[in-house]
């Protein structure tokens, strides 16, 4: 009856129970046990030997039920590996960065090596070699940030074309691109953004002139956007190139800005240690921001830094 109870026992407690009943302080088989002195041999033999079996049906059972009881919480648990994951989102580069490293590859194949300069400036780089001195009106031209040792956030990578040339003398033929300062922020003004500048000074006997410049700016530009450009020239003013131009593109049935340039100024070859007599060359900037705006077709500046992940998706990228 005992035995039939324990094998048929359905569950760890009810068998826990049982067991207390039979071996606890007050069970059947501990009062059993506690006569066992007064027992003749065959009958302690007896004794012992249901003692023995007892436990170990208590013991089997109570592995049978565990096992029970394992299995059934596998089976409940069961990972359904059929189920479809969760697509896995991959980051993107952002336009500015992409559109970048397309100027990259295509200034590269046009022979210009890149170069790099601080975005904290001092005023030699920034200004006064740019032919752009204290009392230059030029000066006006950007809301500078200046820091309170005197130096300024870049306003212009033009200052990275002074530090190549101060390193690499001439002749020369570099580009850079790297945030720029101002203060000024609306829709098509960020207080930072990016200038892509470019430099190539060589002997004067290879006389580089403005139509070099406006070639390599419409190979850039066809390569660039894609398609054939039209490209129209104004004159303009900067203190480190004269002439200067600026050079706008055909967009539709517009016209737009697409960069500044012109012949490097003969102080800015001077100020670093090169002799206007033997070289001459030309140097241009674009606003990079908006070449990527424009590429991608976005129409405010202000959202390429504002992180906003659904724009950035929205966009394309
Ligand atoms: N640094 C000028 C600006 O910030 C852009 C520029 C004009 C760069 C003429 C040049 C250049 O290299 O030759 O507006």
């Amino acid at each position: 009856m005992l035995k039939d109870n324990i094998k048929n026992a359905k569950s760890v407690q009810e068998l826990q129970d049982l067991y207390t009943a039979t071996f606890g302080k007050n069970g059947t088989m501990t009062a059993k046990l506690k006569e066992m002195k007064n027992l003749d041999n065959d009958a302690r033999a007896a004794l012992n030997a249901e003692n023995s079996e007892l436990r170990e049906l208590f013991k089997s059972r109570q592995t049978e039920l565990e096992n029970a009881a394992m299995m059934a919480a596998l089976a409940e648990q069961k990972l359904d590996v059929s189920l479809n994951a969760e697509p896995e989102n991959r980051g993107t580069l952002h336009p500015v960065t992409q559109s970048f490293k397309e100027a990259v590859a295509i200034f590269e194949s046009m022979g210009y090596t890149l170069w790099t300069g601080p975005e904290i400036e001092d005023d030699w780089h920034n200004f006064t070699a740019l032919n752009t001195p204290d009392y230059h009106p030029a000066r006006d031209m950007q809301d500078t940030f200046f820091l309170k040792n005197g130096n300024v956030m870049r306003t212009q990578t033009s200052a990275i074309q002074i530090r190549a040339m101060e390193k690499l003398g001439a002749p020369i033929k570099i580009f850079a691109i790297g945030n720029c300062y101002r203060k000024e922020l609306d829709a098509t003004h960020s207080a930072m953004f990016d200038q892509l500048e470019g430099l190539y000074i060589d002997k004067v006997e290879k006389n580089i002139n403005l139509s070099d410049l406006l070639g390599t700016m419409r190979v850039f530009a066809s390569k660039f956007f894609n398609q054939d450009v039209d490209l129209r020239i104004r004159p303009s003013y900067f203190p480190f190139t004269d002439p200067s131009i600026e050079v706008d593109m055909k967009w539709g049935d517009k016209w737009l800005e697409l960069l500044c340039g012109g012949m490097v100024h003969p102080n800015v070859l001077r100020n670093c240690g090169i002799d206007p007599d033997k070289y001459q060359g030309f140097a241009f900037g674009f606003g990079w921001d908006r070449l990527a705006m424009l590429k991608y077709g976005l129409n405010d500046i202000r959202a390429f830094t504002d992180s906003d992940i659904r724009w950035l998706k929205n966009t394309g990228f």
